[in-house]
């Protein structure tokens, strides 16, 4: 269901770090170590909590609603939240990315997910950028390189997966992704966005389908890509990925209490856009764009 297309056009709003000069229209966002972090007040066993300051300030109410979508693997979250914002006029925001953009710089320093002491000195050093397209793209920029094509393979998924369960990963690309949304005015998506990324999103749904149809979609993108797979891998991939993503300890991949459920099983992307898109204005009777 995610469209394979990747055409890049002429940023409409940046995502960069906020120390570079922005142009009014631009949103500027990320570099994970350039924003106050205020998941870091998360304690983990044994540590105590230090509210930043920036927490302790009155939160400023965005002045446009959030689209908080959630998922397992293939069940259409992407390409329904860049067809939404678009109509929308609103940002799309692929939390997925961030979690890729890390996998491809650990790929990259040959670093295995289970080294935890030279992932925190890359998650450290590391600059990810998200700079969303009009076109629905997020162009994915890692230390400057534009990674936005080679972070889609299955190996990068896998290895984003397994990061993504180690809680100061968690940290760094929720801040991240909370940036992205700090004015609203953003379709989200991923696994935590509606209960922890953006918990007070006007808007949270959660998207499923069939196993087999998602196995399907995924077997069908990956052809279209020119990637050799078989079905059977692609769904034992998929199975192992979603459970991996739904029982990890920290954030698992969750419906949040109220959140609209859909089953994209046999709809069409249009079918599933105008569901979503009703949701979206029952919740925000006035115009949301
Ligand atoms: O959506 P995706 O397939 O691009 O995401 C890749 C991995 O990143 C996914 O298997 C789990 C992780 N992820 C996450 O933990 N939280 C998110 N909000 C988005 C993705």
């Amino acid at each position: 269901m995610e469209s394979p297309e990747r055409a890049a056009e002429p940023a409409e709003r940046a995502v960069e770090s906020p120390e570079r000069a922005a142009e009014p229209a631009e949103r500027a966002v990320e570099s994970a170590e350039s924003v106050v972090d205020p998941a870091e007040s998360v304690a983990e066993p044994g540590e105590s909590v230090v509210e930043p300051e920036e927490t302790l300030r009155p939160a400023k109410r965005r002045q446009r609603p959030c689209v908080a979508i959630d998922g397992p693997v293939a069940a259409g979250k992407s390409t329904i939240a860049r067809l939404v914002a678009r109509e929308l006029g609103f940002t799309y925001v692929d939390s997925g990315a961030t979690y890729r953009g890390l996998a491809w710089a650990a790929r990259r320093h040959d670093i295995p997910a289970d080294d935890r002491s030279r992932l925190e000195d890359l998650l450290g050093e590391l600059n990810i950028q998200l700079r969303p397209r009009p076109d629905g793209i997020n162009q994915v920029l890692v230390d400057g390189q534009d990674v936005t094509a080679e972070i889609r393979s299955p190996e990068i998924g896998r290895l984003a997966s397994k990061l993504s369960a180690i809680p100061r990963v968690r940290r760094r690309m929720v801040a991240l992704q909370k940036e992205m949304a700090r004015e609203g005015g953003v379709v989200m998506e991923g696994r935590d966005i509606q209960t922890v990324v953006l918990p007070d999103a006007e808007v949270k749904i959660f998207l499923t389908a069939p196993a087999e149809e998602r196995a399907e979609r995924r077997w069908h993108e990956l052809r279209a890509r020119g990637v050799a797979a078989d079905l059977e891998t692609v769904r034992a991939d998929i199975e192992a990925r979603d459970k991996r993503d739904s029982t990890r300890s920290d954030s698992p991949l969750r419906a949040a209490p109220g959140a609209v459920h859909l089953d994209t099983g046999g709809l069409t992307v249009e079918e599933v856009s105008a569901k979503v898109l009703d949701v979206v204005r029952e919740h925000c009777p006035t115009d949301p764009a």
